[in-house]
Order: structure tokens, then sequence, then C-alpha cells
């Protein structure tokens, strides 16, 4: 356990991997797999000009929104965009290690008034391997039934974005969020050379990243969509938080729920994303 501007961060160190998570967020800041034939590189990207003093939204690593993705709509108009968690500190409930993993559960502290009244509850637990496992485990603790979107934001480093490339998404519809969610289908593998901002309709369980010449597999649970985004030089540039060249090297793969899923009470849900280097 580390604090650096009174934040608290868990800094693991295995013989088998590193990994940082952040108290603020409950969020995996990196990964780096130490596997003894490459050279040990974070799987993750995280903007250097970002507070990290939880003063806003962590940009980058693995945020976690919940319990809506995007912006706030209906009752919440006006919240925080991609919910609450991400801008709150969380509490680590157990921490398990062994030869080969380490195991942590962790849950936001959210405030009791704001958890009865969304009368949901959330936890995250870590399986860190020689992959990384995020599962997102959401309880209706109500009476009644309760709409629920999320997403597991996962920034993905890239060595360049000029050579990379997504596959497996090759004619799945996509909401093109950059030209008011006009439905598309995809023509290829994804390549992201512009502002990208896309929300693909399926619920298959594989995707996989070429970076340069290496290759990861991205698995997801209990998702209906799987979103990708870069938001190029411009956009970069606006965005405070956001290393003006940051774009290039980072894209967005996120496990999400955006279709409307609904929780009857007591129903419990599990978002999985699973990265495999
Ligand atoms: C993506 C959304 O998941 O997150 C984008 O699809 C959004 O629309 C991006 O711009 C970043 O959001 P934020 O709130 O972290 O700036």
């Amino acid at each position: 356990k580390e604090t650096l501007n009174s934040c608290v961060y868990y800094k693991i160190e295995h013989p088998k991997f590193a990994a940082t998570i952040s108290e603020f967020g409950g969020q995996l800041l990196s990964f780096t797999p130490k596997d003894n034939q490459n050279e040990p590189q974070n799987l993750l990207w995280l903007s250097e000009s970002s507070p990290l003093d939880g003063s806003k939204p962590i940009r980058g690593g693995v945020p976690l929104c919940w319990p809506w993705f995007g912006p706030a709509q209906g009752d919440f108009v006006g919240e925080p965009q991609h919910g609450y968690i991400r801008s709150v500190p969380w509490s680590l409930i157990n921490i398990v290690e062994s030869d080969t993993s380490v195991e942590m559960i962790m849950q936001p502290n959210l405030t009791k008034e704001l958890s009865q009244s969304l009368g949901l509850d959330v936890q995250v637990r870590y399986v860190f391997a020689d992959t990384i496992s995020i599962e997102l485990t959401t309880t209706n603790t109500s009476t009644e039934a309760k709409p629920l979107s999320q997403a597991i934001h996962t920034y993905f480093a890239l060595d360049n974005v000029n050579d990379h490339k997504v596959l497996g998404l090759n004619q799945i519809r996509y909401l093109d969020k950059l030209d008011n969610a006009a439905e598309v289908i995809q023509d290829g593998d994804v390549v992201i050379t512009e502002h990208t901002d896309r929300v693909y309709l399926t619920a298959q369980d594989k995707v996989s990243l070429l970076n340069g010449n290496k290759n990861m597999d991205i698995l997801g649970q209990g998702h209906d969509s799987i979103v990708v985004w870069n938001p190029w030089q411009e956009n970069a540039k606006n965005m405070v938080d956001f290393d003006d060249q940051g774009y290039t090297n980072m894209i967005c793969i996120e496990m999400a729920n955006t279709q409307g899923l609904v929780l009857q009470p007591q129903q419990v849900h599990k978002l999985v994303q699973l990265i495999k280097p």
C-alpha cells in the first residue's frame, strides 16, 4: 500500500507480474507480465496528465462505469457521465495471494442514501495471473426491477496506433456515436485512423487486439456490447487530462451493457473482461 497525493495505491510485485490498483475508482492502473521471454511491458495506457489526487476520474487503466454507461439519463440527468464508482474511493474487502495469482475483491464507498436510492450493489473481483480477470458483480437489493448499464472501460496500450488491428468484429452491427448513433455494419477488421466512438452490438465472447506483432485476446461475459473508442488528435488536445500525443498509444476496448439490461429484485449480474496477453 502506498500513499501519493493523499490517495492510496496497492502495488503488487509478484514473480509473474506487477500491478497497480488505485483505491480511488477501485481502478487497475497498470499490469506488467513478467514472462522472461519479452521485455516487461505495461499492457495498459495511463495518461501522464491525468490528476491522481481524487479530484476527477483517472484517465487510463481500467475505469469502471456503473450504474450507467455514457451520459446520465432519466431521473439521473445532471449526474456524472459513466456513473459514480470511478470517482469514489473503494474498500479492499479481501486479498488472496498464491504462487500463480493474486485475487482482490473491492467495493465502492457509496453513501447509504445513494446505495438505497439506486437499489443496486456492486463489487469488483480482480484475478491477476498471467491473465487479468475483471469481474463486476451487481445485485439488485431492492424490491423493484432496476435498469443497469455499465462498462469495463479498458485503455489498452498500443506501441503505435498506426500498427494495430481489432479482430473479430467483421460484419457486426455498431452504433456510431459520432453520427447520431447511426447503425453501420463493420466491414473487415477494425483499424482506427481517426476519432472513433462505436458501440458494437454483440454479446460474442472474444475479440483480439493485434499490437504490432503481439496478439492479445480480450474475452467477455455478461455483456451486450463491445465499445471501441479513440479520441484522436483534436479531442485529445481538448481534454486537459489526456496527453496530447496519447491517442497514438492507446485504444479503448470495453465490455459493456448499453442496451437496456434490467435486473429483477435479488437478481445478480456478472460482467466479465478477461485479458489474455
Ligand atoms: C467512451 C465513450 O466509452 O468513453 C465516449 O463511448 C467517451 O463517448 C469516452 O467520450 C470517454 O469518456 P470520459 O467521460 O472518460 O471522458
